[in-house]
């Protein structure tokens, strides 16, 4: 079975893709390279053993994607590809719909022009909003988003939903994430943030490997044991895995599903760095500060449906994520720059 893989060259995907080959698919990767390093490639084969056809194409660019389904013969998608960065998109909202959703909406188009109905697609926890209930079962309502990114994960689910009730023979898959962290074990892949990073754990590793100050901890008077923000971080690898897991979805007739992938657990960001700092014997010093717009208290899953219906269940506990982000971050000082 041969997958092509849209955002093939980013941490998710990435790490994906040496689990597909791990576990013998053949895979294509297209990616614009609008937020990933082409050196990625190189390291994807160096630890599978095995070649993956690249194609340095936007998924927006109708013709490039053709070409690509006519030279290779695609059996399925996993669609990571888009822009993500929370804070960006409400200053570029025209930016963020335009890429994910046109994206979308191009790649969907000339799926089905080659009779491939075949989707798996990166979702987010962000789509519950400010979540009903903890912990949060894909039976939790939808909730309102706060900012352009968020919405556009939103749409899209309706999108392929809409697409999959059009026609059944659609399989589509919507896997909402919660927070992805660490890295591959080899510490030769991982995340690659551009600038000040957003995220709590690049920004806790580039704090460790001396780039930045101090941690700034955004709010401690959320009402969560320790007043900080408490969010289900999972290991990228496991991640990754459920993925792989979630092919089984492509059988004929699989329909519509949706899986939450977390870990069931949720950590404060003062137990994330407690954690990081016993791991790693590094000390991250930290400033309390004001909240951030538009996070919210706590965020943190139910994964029992992916662990029934796909065989799938994370692996890593939180010292393995600190760990291995640290083992990435402090042997790539710069990423993937040199
Ligand atoms: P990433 O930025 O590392 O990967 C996305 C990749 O898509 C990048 O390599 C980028 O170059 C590529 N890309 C963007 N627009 C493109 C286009 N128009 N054509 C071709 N390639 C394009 O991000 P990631 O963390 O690996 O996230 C992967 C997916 O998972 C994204 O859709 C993201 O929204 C989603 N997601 C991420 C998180 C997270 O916290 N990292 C959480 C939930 C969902
Ligand atoms: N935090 C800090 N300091 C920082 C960065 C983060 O205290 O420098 C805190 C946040 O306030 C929050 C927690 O750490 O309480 C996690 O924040 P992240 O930015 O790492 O992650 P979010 O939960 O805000 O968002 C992430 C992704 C989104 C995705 C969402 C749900 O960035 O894309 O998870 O899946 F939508």
């Amino acid at each position: 079975m041969t997958i092509l893989v849209t955002g093939g060259a980013g941490y998710i995907g990435s790490h994906t893709v040496v689990e597909l080959q791990n576990a013998g698919y053949d895979v294509v990767i297209v990616d614009n390279l609008a937020n990933a390093s082409k050196k990625v490639i190189g390291r994807i084969e160096a630890i599978t053993g095995k070649k993956v056809p690249f194609y340095e194409t936007d998924i927006r660019d109708r013709e490039g994607l053709n070409a690509i389904f006519e030279k290779e013969k695609i059996d399925g998608v996993i669609h990571f590809a888009g822009l993500k960065a929370v804070g960006e998109s409400v200053e570029k909202p025209w930016e963020y719909y335009e890429n994910n959703i046109s994206g979308t909406l191009t790649l969907v188009d000339v799926m089905r022009k080659h009779n491939c109905k075949n989707m798996i697609f990166s979702s987010s926890a962000t789509v519950y909003g400010d979540p009903a209930f903890v912990p949060i079962t894909e039976e939790c309502p939808k909730g309102v988003c706060t900012n352009p990114y968020g919405w556009t994960k939103s749409m899209l689910e309706q999108v392929l939903s809409d697409i999959y009730r059009a026609d059944n023979e659609w399989n589509v898959v919507l896997l909402r994430y919660f927070n992805p962290i660490g890295a591959h074990k080899s510490g030769t892949m991982g995340e690659n943030p551009n600038g000040i990073p957003n995220n709590l754990m690049p920004y806790i590793t580039q704090v460790a490997v001396g780039k930045l100050p101090h941690l700034n901890v955004f709010g401690n008077d959320y009402d969560t044991p320790d007043g900080t923000g408490v969010r289900d971080y999972i290991h990228v690898v496991d991640l990754a895995l459920g993925h792989v897991k979630a092919l089984k979805k492509f059988e004929p007739g699989s329909g519509l599903n949706i899986y939450n992938l977390g870990t069931g657990v949720g950590y404060s960001v003062l137990d994330i760095v407690k954690n990081f700092e016993e791991a790693t014997g590094v000390k991250i010093p930290y400033e309390i500060k004001p909240r951030r717009a538009g996070d919210i208290a706590t965020c943190y899953s139910n994964a029992d449906k992916a662990a029934k219906e796909l065989g799938w269940k994370a692996q890593y506990g939180i010292k393995d994520m600190c760990a291995d982000s640290w083992k990435w971050q402090s042997q790539n000082p710069n990423g993937y720059d040199e």
